[in-house]
């Protein structure tokens, strides 16, 4: 089966090409380093053209609030267009849990926009809604320092490794479309600013972790809950934060 993977050079995408090339099927990764742009449109036609499943695994190279804003309008219209062009019959959407409730935050209203897109389009789908990846950790801290202090709430999180997302959404594409949002995340839960410190300290980060309920996560205030699975049944990766680290290259 001939799958386009929208972000196929990107860090979930270019595992989960991968994992879809060794199961037999025609994976393509679409991106703009390969010639397909979904914002401009360039390349998307001919990508897609005998496609049966799209997987959008793309994000936006700014997270300025517009610039988010507008990558996931834009590029989310144009491939949606294309797709309908082409008659595909599942799109795939990598989103993240919580995204309803965290909209004080210019990423999360960008995300949500490209959900609402997708449920309006008329092209069976399937939304999946992620955790944060260990990958994501450093950006995390990064977006929270002022002055070598790295202020995060203690909110739950239940982060997951970029191996177990590829797996899991190469798995969903393959499956029959939800026609609605599933939830995917890792195995342990765990408070975002203790996590946060211990890999800070893992990587002999000087910078010291404040926890702050008061601290906001990219914009948004964050509850106990907000970045943990809704649902019942959330799809569980495997590997477990410490397992993950250790499998890290060491740093300089
Ligand atoms: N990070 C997290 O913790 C987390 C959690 C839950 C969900 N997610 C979601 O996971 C998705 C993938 O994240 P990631 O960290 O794997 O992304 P990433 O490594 O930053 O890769 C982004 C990909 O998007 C492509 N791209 C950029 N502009 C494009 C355009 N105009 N047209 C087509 N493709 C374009 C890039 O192509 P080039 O290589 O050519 O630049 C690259 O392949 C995002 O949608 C994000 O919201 C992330």
């Amino acid at each position: 089966m001939k799958i386009v993977v929208i972000g196929g050079t990107g860090l979930v995408g270019a595992k989960t090409v991968k994992i879809l090339r060794a199961a037999g099927h025609e994976a393509l990764a679409a991106a703009p380093s390969t010639g397909v742009d979904a914002l401009t449109g360039a390349g998307l036609a001919q990508a897609l053209a005998g496609a049966e499943v799209v997987l959008d695994l793309s994000n936006s190279p700014s997270f300025a609030d517009q610039a988010v804003l507008d990558f996931f309008q834009t590029s989310g219209r144009n491939l949606l267009a294309a797709e309908t062009v082409a008659g595909v019959r599942h799109h795939v959407a990598l989103s993240v849990v919580g995204t309803e409730g965290l909209q004080a935050s210019g990423y999360f209203r960008g995300k949500l926009a490209q959900e609402r897109l997708i449920k309006t389009a008329g092209i069976p789908y399937t939304i999946v809604h992620c955790t944060q990846f260990f990958e994501f950790l450093d950006s995390i801290a990064n977006a929270a320092a002022t002055d070598g202090t790295v202020h995060l709430p203690p909110a739950y999180v239940q982060p997951i490794a970029s191996d177990d997302v590829a797996a899991l959404v190469a798995d969903i594409a393959l499956a029959p479309p939800a026609n609605g949002t599933v939830e995917i995340a890792g195995p342990e839960r765990l408070r975002l600013s203790e996590l946060v410190a211990r890999h800070l300290d893992a990587t002999r980060d000087p910078r010291r972790v404040v926890s702050d309920v008061d601290a906001p996560y990219f914009g948004a205030r964050l509850a106990e809950g907000s970045l943990v699975p809704s649902g019942p049944s959330p799809r569980l990766g495997a590997i477990a934060f410490d397992t993950w680290f250790r499998a890290q290259p060491a740093r300089a």
